[in-house]
C-alpha cells in the first residue's frame, strides 16, 4: 500500500476545525511560475486507483471534506462538483495538486517540490476524483470579451467572493498565475454560466447577458498579465541549525490555553535573544516562498522527522491558515514528550504583514492588511 508516497504519511490529520474559519489573506501577487512537473496522466496505472482514497483521507480531506464537497476548512472548494468536474481536464487537477495555489493554504504536493506525492500518485487521485463525477462535455465556445466591460461587471457581481488580483478572498482566487495557466476560457466560461450547485457560486447564465459574460471572461483572464515570475529559493538541505539563540535564555511562554504564543511575543523573545526553535509546518515549497528568519522546514506531512527536535528547548510551530496544519505539529510534538510545544498564533501571514523579518524568494510580499480579522481558535 502507498509504496509510491515517498515520505511516511503517518499522524497526518490537519487540524482544519471548521468552514467558518475566516477568510484568509492571499499574497499581494500570486507569482510562482508553474513548477517543472511533466503531468503524466496516463501514470495512473501505476499506482492502483484503489489507493486514492486512502492518500486523499490523510492529506486532503480535513480541508476538502470526506465526500469531496468542500468547505471543511479554509473554504477549500468542491472537487466533485458535476459543473467542476464535467468541466475540468485531468491536466488541470494533476496541475492543482502537484503546484499547488501559492498564497493559498492549497500547498504543492509534488515530490519535485518538496511534497508527498510522486507523479504516479498524483495521477491516481486525479482519476479516483474524476470518477466520483460526470465526464468531460464538450464546452461552449468563449467569443471575444471587452476586458474593461468586464472589470466593472467584475466589482458588481464577483469581487466581493473572489477578490480582486491583489486580494483573494472567500472564493477560489481567479488571479493566481497556477490557476490561470491551467483554466481554459472555456472553463471560466462554463463556471460562470452553471454555477456550481449546491455551493454560493450561483448560475450566472440566467442573470447576465452572454455578451457580458464574455467580458467577464476576458477580465479575468487580464489579470494574468502583469503577473511578476517569482523565484523561489533553494530547497532546505536538512543541515539549517535548529534552535535560534542556542546560548539564550529560555522565552518562558505563558501560552494561552497552554497552546497558543501571540506573533508580538516572539518577536519580543527574539529580540531579547532568548532561545527557541521555530518550525514551518507547511509544505515545503511554501518555505521556499517565504518563511520567517531561523525556522525550519518540518512540513505536516512528514511528521517522523520530529524526533530530531531538542525535547529541553521551547518549540513554535506555524503555518499560513492560523492553527490547521501547525496545530498537528505541536499534537505530535507534545506525543513525543515536548513539554513547551506551542502553535504561534496568527501563523505566518500576520508575522509578515506587521513587518517581522522573514526570508523570501524575490518578489514576495507581505499578505494585505484584513479589515475584518478574525480568529478561530480549534
Ligand atoms: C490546508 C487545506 C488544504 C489541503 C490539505 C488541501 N487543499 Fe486543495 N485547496 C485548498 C484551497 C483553499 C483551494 C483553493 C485555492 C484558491 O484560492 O485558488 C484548493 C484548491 C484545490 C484544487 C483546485 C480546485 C479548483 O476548483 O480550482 C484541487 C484540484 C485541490 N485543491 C486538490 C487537493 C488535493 C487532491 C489535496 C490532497 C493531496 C488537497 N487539495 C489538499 C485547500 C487545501
Ligand atoms: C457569493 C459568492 C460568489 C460570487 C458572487 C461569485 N462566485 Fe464564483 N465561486 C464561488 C465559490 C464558492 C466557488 C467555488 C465553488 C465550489 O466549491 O465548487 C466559485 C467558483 C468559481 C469559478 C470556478 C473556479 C474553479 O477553479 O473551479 C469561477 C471561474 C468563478 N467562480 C467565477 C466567478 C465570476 C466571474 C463571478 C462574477 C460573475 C463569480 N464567480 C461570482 C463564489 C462566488
Amino acid at each position: 500500500m502507498l509504496r509510491h508516497v515517498l515520505p511516511v504519511l503517518a499522524l497526518l490529520a490537519c487540524n482544519c476545525d471548521s468552514g467558518t474559519t475566516p477568510p484568509r489573506p492571499g499574497p499581494s501577487r500570486p507569482i510562482e511560475p508553474p513548477p517543472k512537473v511533466v503531468a503524466t496522466p496516463d501514470a495512473g496505472t501505476l499506482v492502483a486507483v484503489s489507493e486514492a482514497p486512502a492518500l486523499y483521507g490523510k492529506l486532503c480531506a480535513k480541508c476538502h471534506g470526506e465526500k469531496l464537497e468542500g468547505y471543511a476548512a479554509d473554504n477549500a472548494p468542491s472537487l466533485a462538483n458535476p459543473t467542476f468536474l464535467e468541466s475540468t481536464t485531468d491536466q488541470f487537477l494533476h496541475a492543482s495538486i502537484a503546484g499547488g495555489r501559492p498564497g493559498s493554504s492549497m500547498g504543492a504536493y509534488a515530490a519535485a517540490l518538496g511534497g508527498p506525492l510522486d507523479d504516479a500518485a498524483i495521477a491516481s487521485l486525479v482519476t479516483w476524483i474524476r470518477s466520483q463525477g460526470p465526464a468531460s462535455i464538450t464546452l461552449d465556445p468563449v467569443g471575444a470579451g471587452d476586458a474593461m466591460r468586464g472589470a466593472k461587471l467584475y466589482g458588481q457581481y464577483c469581487q466581493t467572493c473572489h477578490g480582486d488580483p491583489a486580494n483573494r478572498k472567500d472564493a477560489v482566487h481567479l488571479a493566481n498565475l497556477r490557476f490561470l495557466q491551467q483554466a481554459s476560457n472555456e472553463f471560466i466560461k462554463h463556471a460562470i454560466v452553471k454555477g456550481r450547485p449546491g455551493t454560493k457560486m450561483l448560475a450566472f447564465g440566467e442573470v447576465m447577458k452572454p455578451q457580458s459574460i464574455d467580458d467577464v471572461v476576458a477580465y479575468v483572464r487580464s489579470f494574468e498579465k502583469g503577473g511578476v515570475e517569482e523565484q523561489l529559493l533553494p530547497a532546505p538541505t536538512g543541515k539549517e541549525p535548529i534552535v535560534i539563540n542556542p546560548k539564550g535564555k529560555d522565552p518562558g511562554f505563558k501560552a494561552r490555553e497552554d497552546r497558543f504564543v501571540p506573533v508580538d511575543e516572539v518577536k519580543a523573545a527574539l529580540d531579547k535573544k532568548q532561545k527557541m526553535i521555530i518550525i514551518d509546518a507547511r509544505p515545503p515549497s511554501d518555505w521556499r516562498r517565504v518563511h520567517i528568519t531561523g525556522a525550519v522546514s518540518y512540513p505536516y506531512h512528514d511528521l517522523d522527522r520530529l524526533k530530531d527536535i531538542p525535547l529541553d528547548v521551547t518549540v513554535l510551530a506555524y503555518c499560513a491558515c492560523p492553527h490547521h496544519l501547525s496545530g498537528d505539529v505541536v499534537d505530535a510534538l507534545k506525543k513525543l514528550g515536548h513539554k513547551k510545544a506551542y502553535v504561534l498564533d496568527e501563523g505566518i501571514n500576520d508575522w509578515h504583514r506587521k513587518g517581522y523579518t522573514v526570508v523570501a524568494a524575490p518578489g514576495v510580499q507581505p499578505p494585505p492588511t484584513e479589515s475584518h480579522h478574525g480568529h478561530n481558535h480549534p
